[in-house]
């Protein structure tokens, strides 16, 4: 079966770890009876100093036509922050309707993590972050701007039917996974009582189709507090855009930091799009020493979503070997291999899985 996939390398590392996941998916595609056709597309800070262009109209026509896109990094040092996270990743999930950000924590075994008492037994979950509403959606403006008497006004927009929808996405993959199937909502019912009371009454009216799945509900802040106390208890995290943005940060954290985080920006009906969460890291690139497993587990998910399950394991496992036999740190410079060792790793582990 061939698949087709739009890159967007982007910026700083993101062409670097891109590379490496590239290189990982082609290595595995005889053996696990695939094709992949990668069609890149040139977006991103130097385009958009080049000429200005940020996401051109025909571009995002032709991203329209794919099922899923493999996505670098976003951000230059050149550029002043937002433009290009506004006008183009943020874009793109709008724009797609890509309506779930899904981030897995999962501690693998041998790596670092700096909750010490805690080890891959323990840090295993997913959160399910809304990523086309709340805060995100632009909505509010300014009064007075620049005088002493300015007002800037955010307002976090949260739709019954946007709502309903991450739910539903976040309930089926409970009742997917093999752990406690418990799905805990993380809100802040007892300050934003308008949003989050929207929220917990989908939730519970939603809990009544799902009698096998526990339900739980824990405030964001008290949720920063057990991830790192507490990080067993979780299994599948719900919550909405700005509060899954800040907890999957700490989550990935947790979990040995951005070197190994990946995320998934899905739309079940329409086109997805896949990234390592860690930005452009300008001060090591071009340098041949950031980490790529972020990236090749971004691609495991792409592959995933595709339904290539197998070949997503073989690649899941691979990036488990290298982490527990070979890497040193999942640090930048601090590995003890270069980013295309790291790549050419993993592959040959993969491949070997798929014997
Ligand atoms: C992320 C990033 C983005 C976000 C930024 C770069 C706009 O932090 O993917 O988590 O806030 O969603
Ligand atoms: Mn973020």
């Amino acid at each position: 079966m061939t698949h087709k996939i739009a890159v967007l390398p982007g910026d700083g590392t993101g062409p670097e770890v891109v590379a490496e996941g590239i290189k990982v998916l082609n290595a595995i595609a005889g053996p696990a009876g695939l094709k992949f056709e990668f069609i890149h597309y040139d977006l991103g800070g130097e385009r958009y100093k080049r000429t200005g262009e940020i996401l051109p109209d025909s571009v995002l026509k032709e991203l329209r036509g794919f099922r899923s896109i493999y996505l670098g990094a976003i951000g230059h040092p050149d550029v002043k922050p937002g433009i290009l996270e506004k006008g183009l990743l943020l874009r793109l999930r709008f724009e797609l309707d890509q309506y779930i950000n899904l981030r897995p924590v999962i501690l693998y075994p041998g790596v670092y993590t700096p909750l010490r008492d805690k080890g891959p037994e323990d840090i295993n979950f997913v959160v399910v972050r809304e990523n086309t509403e709340g805060l995100y959606a632009g909505a509010g403006g300014v009064l007075k701007y620049g005088t002493p008497d300015e007002v800037a006004v955010q307002e976090s927009i949260n739709t019954r039917k946007g709502v309903d929808r991450c739910l539903k996405y976040a309930f089926e993959l409970t009742r997917k996974r093999n752990k406690n199937k418990k799905l805990t909502l993380v809100g802040k019912t007892n300050v934003l009582t308008f949003a989050f009371d929207l929220w917990e009454r989908a939730f519970h009216a939603m809990a009544q189709s799902y009698p096998d799945i526990a339900t739980d509900y824990a405030h964001v802040d008290a949720t920063c507090m057990w991830m790192v106390k507490n990080p067993e208890w979780f299994d599948v995290l719900v919550t909405d855009n700005m509060f899954g943005d800040i907890i999957t940060d700490l989550g990935a954290m947790i979990q040995g930091g951005m070197g190994i985080a990946a995320g998934g920006n899905i739309n079940p009906e329409g086109v997805s799009m896949f990234e390592p969460i860690g930005g452009s890291a300008p001060k090591y690139t071009g340098k041949n020493i950031i980490n790529p497993l972020a990236a090749i587990a971004a691609a495991q998910m792409l592959l995933d979503h595709l339904g290539e399950v197998k070949a997503a394991a073989a690649i899941e496992e691979a990036i488990k070997t290298v982490c527990a036999k070979h890497l040193k740190s999942l640090q930048a410079g601090k590995m003890g291999y270069s980013t295309s060792e790291v790549g050419d790793l993993v592959a040959q582990y993969a491949i070997d899985n798929l014997k």
